[in-house]
Protein backbone atom coordinates (compact mmCIF):
# COMPACT_ATOMS: atom_id res chain seq x y z
CA UNK A 1 0.00 0.00 0.00
CA UNK A 2 1.13 3.20 -0.76
CA UNK A 3 1.39 5.95 2.44
CA UNK A 4 0.26 9.55 1.78
CA UNK A 5 2.32 12.18 3.86
CA UNK A 6 0.05 14.98 4.40
CA UNK A 7 0.83 18.44 6.00
CA UNK A 8 -0.95 20.13 8.83
CA UNK A 9 -2.64 21.87 5.65
CA UNK A 10 -3.84 18.72 3.86
CA UNK A 11 -6.67 17.31 6.93
CA UNK A 12 -9.18 18.15 4.97
CA UNK A 13 -7.54 14.73 2.54
CA UNK A 14 -6.45 12.74 5.74
CA UNK A 15 -10.33 13.28 7.03
CA UNK A 16 -11.68 11.64 3.87
CA UNK A 17 -8.76 8.63 4.10
CA UNK A 18 -10.50 8.41 8.15
CA UNK A 19 -14.17 8.25 5.98
CA UNK A 20 -13.41 5.28 3.47
CA UNK A 21 -12.39 3.14 6.51
CA UNK A 22 -8.16 3.98 6.30
CA UNK A 23 -5.89 4.12 8.97
CA UNK A 24 -4.29 7.95 8.99
CA UNK A 25 -1.21 8.57 11.94
CA UNK A 26 -1.85 11.79 13.18
CA UNK A 27 0.06 14.11 15.97
CA UNK A 28 -1.14 14.37 19.31
CA UNK A 29 0.40 16.23 22.02
CA UNK A 30 0.72 13.50 23.51
CA UNK A 31 2.45 10.86 21.11
CA UNK A 32 1.16 10.20 17.73
CA UNK A 33 -2.00 8.00 17.12
CA UNK A 34 -2.88 5.42 14.80
CA UNK A 35 -6.31 6.49 13.70
CA UNK A 36 -9.57 4.55 12.11
CA UNK A 37 -13.53 5.57 12.00
CA UNK A 38 -14.24 4.66 16.00
CA UNK A 39 -17.46 4.07 14.54
CA UNK A 40 -16.70 1.25 11.70
CA UNK A 41 -15.72 -1.83 12.92
CA UNK A 42 -13.73 -2.91 9.52
CA UNK A 43 -12.12 0.12 10.16
CA UNK A 44 -11.07 -0.08 13.40
CA UNK A 45 -9.80 -3.96 12.75
CA UNK A 46 -7.25 -2.26 10.47
CA UNK A 47 -5.58 -1.03 13.27
CA UNK A 48 -4.92 -4.45 15.46
CA UNK A 49 -3.41 -5.95 12.05
CA UNK A 50 -1.23 -3.17 10.89
CA UNK A 51 0.46 -2.67 14.97
CA UNK A 52 0.29 -5.99 15.72
CA UNK A 53 -1.78 -5.56 18.67
CA UNK A 54 -3.30 -8.41 20.67
CA UNK A 55 -7.44 -7.99 19.79
CA UNK A 56 -8.17 -7.85 23.50
CA UNK A 57 -6.30 -4.70 24.34
CA UNK A 58 -9.08 -2.05 24.15
CA UNK A 59 -8.17 1.36 22.41
CA UNK A 60 -8.87 5.34 23.33
CA UNK A 61 -11.59 7.16 21.57
CA UNK A 62 -10.68 10.45 20.55
CA UNK A 63 -13.61 13.06 20.25
CA UNK A 64 -13.81 16.90 19.40
CA UNK A 65 -17.12 18.10 21.21
CA UNK A 66 -19.09 17.01 24.38
CA UNK A 67 -21.75 16.05 22.02
CA UNK A 68 -19.77 13.59 20.74
CA UNK A 69 -19.15 12.09 24.29
CA UNK A 70 -22.76 12.00 25.17
CA UNK A 71 -22.64 9.95 21.46
CA UNK A 72 -20.32 6.77 22.58
CA UNK A 73 -20.68 7.23 26.62
CA UNK A 74 -23.23 6.64 29.54
CA UNK A 75 -23.34 9.14 31.93
CA UNK A 76 -24.87 8.54 35.23
CA UNK A 77 -26.44 11.68 37.49
CA UNK A 78 -24.38 10.65 40.50
CA UNK A 79 -21.00 11.53 37.97
CA UNK A 80 -22.33 14.05 36.41
CA UNK A 81 -20.59 17.27 38.59
CA UNK A 82 -17.20 14.89 38.84
CA UNK A 83 -17.01 14.58 34.81
CA UNK A 84 -17.57 18.35 34.74
CA UNK A 85 -15.16 19.39 36.44
CA UNK A 86 -12.61 17.26 35.30
CA UNK A 87 -13.58 18.14 31.34
CA UNK A 88 -13.30 21.78 32.93
CA UNK A 89 -10.14 21.50 34.16
CA UNK A 90 -8.39 18.98 31.84
CA UNK A 91 -10.09 18.57 28.57
CA UNK A 92 -9.09 19.36 25.89
CA UNK A 93 -5.80 17.45 26.97
CA UNK A 94 -4.05 14.45 28.20
CA UNK A 95 -6.21 12.72 30.26
CA UNK A 96 -8.36 9.64 29.12
CA UNK A 97 -11.66 8.58 30.89
CA UNK A 98 -13.13 5.40 31.10
CA UNK A 99 -16.78 5.82 31.27
CA UNK A 100 -19.65 2.72 30.69
CA UNK A 101 -20.08 2.57 26.93
CA UNK A 102 -23.48 2.91 24.48
CA UNK A 103 -24.10 0.29 21.84
CA UNK A 104 -23.17 2.90 19.22
CA UNK A 105 -18.72 2.04 20.03
CA UNK A 106 -18.14 -1.57 17.60
CA UNK A 107 -16.94 -4.21 20.08
CA UNK A 108 -13.95 -4.54 18.02
CA UNK A 109 -12.83 -1.20 20.01
CA UNK A 110 -13.41 -1.72 23.28
CA UNK A 111 -12.42 -5.59 23.11
CA UNK A 112 -15.79 -6.32 23.88
CA UNK A 113 -16.04 -4.55 27.29
CA UNK A 114 -18.77 -2.42 28.38
CA UNK A 115 -16.62 0.60 28.87
CA UNK A 116 -14.94 2.87 26.72
CA UNK A 117 -11.61 4.77 26.94
CA UNK A 118 -12.28 8.30 25.97
CA UNK A 119 -9.93 11.62 25.40
CA UNK A 120 -10.21 15.11 23.76
CA UNK A 121 -7.21 16.06 22.79
CA UNK A 122 -5.34 19.28 22.62
CA UNK A 123 -3.24 18.96 19.45
CA UNK A 124 -4.85 21.51 16.98
CA UNK A 125 -4.47 19.02 14.02
CA UNK A 126 -5.78 15.78 15.85
CA UNK A 127 -9.13 18.22 17.01
CA UNK A 128 -9.78 19.09 12.77
CA UNK A 129 -9.28 15.87 11.83
CA UNK A 130 -11.72 14.46 14.38
CA UNK A 131 -14.09 17.28 13.04
CA UNK A 132 -13.45 16.78 9.63
CA UNK A 133 -13.83 13.08 9.66
CA UNK A 134 -17.55 13.81 11.73
CA UNK A 135 -16.96 11.06 13.39
CA UNK A 136 -14.89 9.81 17.04
CA UNK A 137 -11.84 8.30 16.11
CA UNK A 138 -9.88 5.42 17.48
CA UNK A 139 -6.35 5.40 18.25
CA UNK A 140 -4.06 3.39 19.74
CA UNK A 141 -0.11 4.62 20.10
CA UNK A 142 1.41 4.99 16.45
CA UNK A 143 3.98 2.05 16.59
CA UNK A 144 4.29 -1.30 16.16
CA UNK A 145 3.15 -3.08 19.32
CA UNK A 146 5.80 -3.57 21.91
CA UNK A 147 7.87 -0.94 20.74
CA UNK A 148 8.60 2.74 21.78
CA UNK A 149 5.65 5.17 20.94
CA UNK A 150 6.35 6.88 18.27
CA UNK A 151 6.59 10.94 19.35
CA UNK A 152 8.41 12.30 15.60
CA UNK A 153 6.88 11.81 11.99
CA UNK A 154 9.97 9.97 11.58
CA UNK A 155 9.18 7.31 13.92
CA UNK A 156 5.83 6.48 12.62
CA UNK A 157 7.08 6.99 9.31
CA UNK A 158 9.58 3.96 9.86
CA UNK A 159 7.22 1.66 11.50
CA UNK A 160 4.06 2.47 9.19
CA UNK A 161 5.24 3.39 5.82
CA UNK A 162 3.40 0.86 3.24
CA UNK A 163 1.15 -0.38 5.67
CA UNK A 164 -1.19 2.03 6.08
CA UNK A 165 -3.25 4.90 3.90
CA UNK A 166 -1.89 8.25 5.04
CA UNK A 167 0.42 9.72 8.18
CA UNK A 168 -0.40 13.66 8.57
CA UNK A 169 3.51 14.83 9.19
CA UNK A 170 3.33 16.88 12.49
CA UNK A 171 6.41 18.25 14.60
CA UNK A 172 7.94 16.48 17.50
CA UNK A 173 5.14 15.68 20.43
CA UNK A 174 5.35 17.99 22.92
CA UNK A 175 4.56 15.91 25.65
CA UNK A 176 6.27 12.53 24.47
CA UNK A 177 4.36 10.16 27.23
CA UNK A 178 0.67 8.32 26.82
CA UNK A 179 -2.15 10.49 28.50
CA UNK A 180 -3.32 9.89 31.75
CA UNK A 181 -5.87 6.93 32.29
CA UNK A 182 -8.52 7.24 35.04
CA UNK A 183 -11.65 4.46 35.45
CA UNK A 184 -14.61 6.41 36.47
CA UNK A 185 -16.77 3.34 36.41
CA UNK A 186 -16.04 1.68 39.74
CA UNK A 187 -17.24 3.46 43.19
CA UNK A 188 -13.53 4.69 44.07
CA UNK A 189 -11.83 5.75 40.80
CA UNK A 190 -8.93 4.47 39.78
CA UNK A 191 -5.96 5.92 38.14
CA UNK A 192 -4.84 3.28 35.77
CA UNK A 193 -2.05 4.62 33.76
CA UNK A 194 0.24 7.95 34.66
CA UNK A 195 0.61 10.28 32.45
CA UNK A 196 1.03 14.32 32.28
CA UNK A 197 -2.22 15.18 34.02
CA UNK A 198 -0.69 14.08 37.60
CA UNK A 199 -1.99 12.00 40.49
CA UNK A 200 -1.34 15.08 42.73
CA UNK A 201 -3.25 17.23 40.12
CA UNK A 202 -6.25 14.71 39.65
CA UNK A 203 -6.55 14.43 43.64
CA UNK A 204 -7.36 18.23 44.06
CA UNK A 205 -10.12 17.18 42.43
CA UNK A 206 -11.02 13.54 43.31
CA UNK A 207 -9.95 12.92 46.56
CA UNK A 208 -10.73 9.36 46.47
CA UNK A 209 -8.83 8.63 43.62
CA UNK A 210 -6.53 5.58 44.04
CA UNK A 211 -3.51 4.07 42.53
CA UNK A 212 -3.89 1.22 41.04
CA UNK A 213 -1.87 -1.86 42.52
CA UNK A 214 -0.31 -3.40 39.50
CA UNK A 215 -1.72 -6.78 40.05
CA UNK A 216 -5.21 -5.51 39.80
CA UNK A 217 -4.29 -3.52 37.31
CA UNK A 218 -3.23 -6.01 34.54
CA UNK A 219 -6.87 -6.97 34.94
CA UNK A 220 -8.60 -3.73 35.02
CA UNK A 221 -6.64 -2.48 32.02
CA UNK A 222 -5.82 -4.92 29.79
CA UNK A 223 -3.32 -3.21 28.28
CA UNK A 224 -1.00 -3.00 31.37
CA UNK A 225 -0.41 -6.72 30.97
CA UNK A 226 2.11 -6.54 28.13
CA UNK A 227 5.22 -5.56 28.04
CA UNK A 228 5.89 -2.09 26.52
CA UNK A 229 8.22 0.74 25.00
CA UNK A 230 11.25 -1.52 24.82
CA UNK A 231 13.89 -1.02 22.60
CA UNK A 232 16.39 -3.83 21.18
CA UNK A 233 18.95 -2.57 24.08
CA UNK A 234 18.43 -3.87 27.32
CA UNK A 235 17.09 -0.93 29.89
CA UNK A 236 18.33 -0.98 33.19
CA UNK A 237 16.54 1.30 36.21
CA UNK A 238 18.69 2.21 39.12
CA UNK A 239 17.62 2.79 42.30
CA UNK A 240 20.66 3.74 43.51
CA UNK A 241 22.94 6.12 41.14
CA UNK A 242 25.95 4.87 43.23
CA UNK A 243 25.72 1.17 41.54
CA UNK A 244 25.52 2.81 37.59
CA UNK A 245 29.38 3.15 37.80
CA UNK A 246 29.93 -0.75 38.34
CA UNK A 247 27.76 -1.64 35.69
CA UNK A 248 29.05 0.42 32.84
CA UNK A 249 32.66 -0.78 34.00
CA UNK A 250 31.59 -4.63 34.00
CA UNK A 251 29.28 -4.32 30.54
CA UNK A 252 32.03 -2.46 28.87
CA UNK A 253 34.81 -4.76 29.41
CA UNK A 254 32.77 -7.03 28.29
CA UNK A 255 32.92 -5.42 25.00
CA UNK A 256 29.13 -4.40 25.01
CA UNK A 257 27.90 -0.82 24.22
CA UNK A 258 26.36 1.07 26.83
CA UNK A 259 24.45 4.38 27.71
CA UNK A 260 23.76 6.00 30.69
CA UNK A 261 20.81 8.05 30.74
CA UNK A 262 21.17 10.72 33.40
CA UNK A 263 18.98 13.72 32.99
CA UNK A 264 17.23 15.74 36.06
CA UNK A 265 15.25 17.52 34.09
CA UNK A 266 12.10 15.37 34.10
CA UNK A 267 9.47 17.10 31.84
CA UNK A 268 12.71 17.29 29.44
CA UNK A 269 13.15 13.45 29.92
CA UNK A 270 9.53 12.44 29.09
CA UNK A 271 9.56 14.52 25.66
CA UNK A 272 12.80 12.73 24.73
CA UNK A 273 12.39 9.41 26.35
CA UNK A 274 11.21 7.53 23.00
CA UNK A 275 13.31 9.01 20.75
CA UNK A 276 16.13 8.62 22.88
CA UNK A 277 15.13 4.49 22.99
CA UNK A 278 14.66 4.85 19.33
CA UNK A 279 17.92 6.29 18.79
CA UNK A 280 19.85 3.44 20.80
CA UNK A 281 18.35 1.27 18.50
CA UNK A 282 20.08 3.03 15.54
CA UNK A 283 23.19 3.13 17.64
CA UNK A 284 23.03 -0.63 18.19
CA UNK A 285 23.80 0.26 22.28
CA UNK A 286 23.26 -2.97 24.18
CA UNK A 287 22.61 -1.91 27.49
CA UNK A 288 20.51 1.81 29.07
CA UNK A 289 21.63 2.42 32.09
CA UNK A 290 18.55 4.90 33.66
CA UNK A 291 19.88 6.87 37.03
CA UNK A 292 16.79 7.15 39.41
CA UNK A 293 13.58 8.72 38.81
CA UNK A 294 11.68 10.39 41.44
CA UNK A 295 7.96 9.97 41.45
CA UNK A 296 6.46 13.12 42.17
CA UNK A 297 4.96 14.92 39.21
CA UNK A 298 5.34 13.45 35.73
CA UNK A 299 8.08 11.49 37.18
CA UNK A 300 5.49 9.03 38.23
CA UNK A 301 4.32 8.54 34.31
CA UNK A 302 8.37 8.43 33.30
CA UNK A 303 8.96 5.56 35.89
CA UNK A 304 6.07 3.61 34.94
CA UNK A 305 7.35 3.82 31.35
CA UNK A 306 10.79 2.78 31.84
CA UNK A 307 9.74 0.44 34.53
CA UNK A 308 7.68 -1.25 31.98
CA UNK A 309 10.71 -1.01 29.07
CA UNK A 310 12.84 -2.96 31.69
CA UNK A 311 14.42 -5.54 32.12
CA UNK A 312 16.30 -5.45 35.72
CA UNK A 313 15.51 -2.51 38.70
CA UNK A 314 18.51 -2.10 40.41
CA UNK A 315 17.69 -1.13 44.15
O1 LIG B 1 -1.91 9.62 24.80
C1 LIG B 1 -2.52 8.61 24.50
O2 LIG B 1 -3.35 8.07 25.25
C2 LIG B 1 -2.28 8.01 23.09
C3 LIG B 1 -2.74 9.05 22.06
C4 LIG B 1 -2.70 8.53 20.66
O3 LIG B 1 -4.00 9.52 22.40
N1 LIG B 1 -2.96 6.76 22.93
C5 LIG B 1 -2.57 5.62 23.58
O4 LIG B 1 -3.29 4.49 23.26
O5 LIG B 1 -1.64 5.59 24.35
P1 LIG B 1 -2.84 3.01 23.63
O6 LIG B 1 -3.78 2.13 22.90
O7 LIG B 1 -1.42 2.85 23.33
O8 LIG B 1 -3.15 2.88 25.16
C6 LIG B 1 -4.48 2.81 25.62
C7 LIG B 1 -4.52 2.26 27.03
C8 LIG B 1 -4.19 0.78 27.05
O9 LIG B 1 -3.42 0.49 28.21
C9 LIG B 1 -5.58 0.13 27.14
O10 LIG B 1 -5.56 -1.15 27.73
C10 LIG B 1 -6.33 1.14 27.99
O11 LIG B 1 -5.85 2.40 27.56
N2 LIG B 1 -7.78 1.07 27.77
C11 LIG B 1 -8.46 1.35 26.65
N3 LIG B 1 -9.78 1.13 26.81
C12 LIG B 1 -9.94 0.70 28.08
C13 LIG B 1 -11.08 0.30 28.86
N4 LIG B 1 -12.30 0.31 28.37
N5 LIG B 1 -10.84 -0.08 30.15
C14 LIG B 1 -9.60 -0.08 30.67
N6 LIG B 1 -8.49 0.29 29.99
C15 LIG B 1 -8.66 0.66 28.70
MG1 LIG C 1 0.57 2.15 23.17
Amino acid sequence: METMVLSSKQIKEAASLIKKGELVAFPTETVYGLGANALNPEAVKKIFIAKGRPSDNPLIVHICSKEQLNLIAKIPKSKEELLSNLIKNFWPGPLTLILKRRAIIPNEVTAGLDTVAIRMPKNKIALKLIKFSEAPIAAPSANISGKPSGTKFSHVFQDFNGRIAGIIKGGKTSIGLESTVIDLTSPTPYLLRPGAVTFEELSKIIPKLKLMKSKVKKFKSPGMKYKHYSPNAKVILFEDNKKIKDYKNKYEKQGKRVFVLDEDNLINLSRNLFDIFRECDKNKIDYILVSSISEKGIGLALKDRIKRASYRVIT
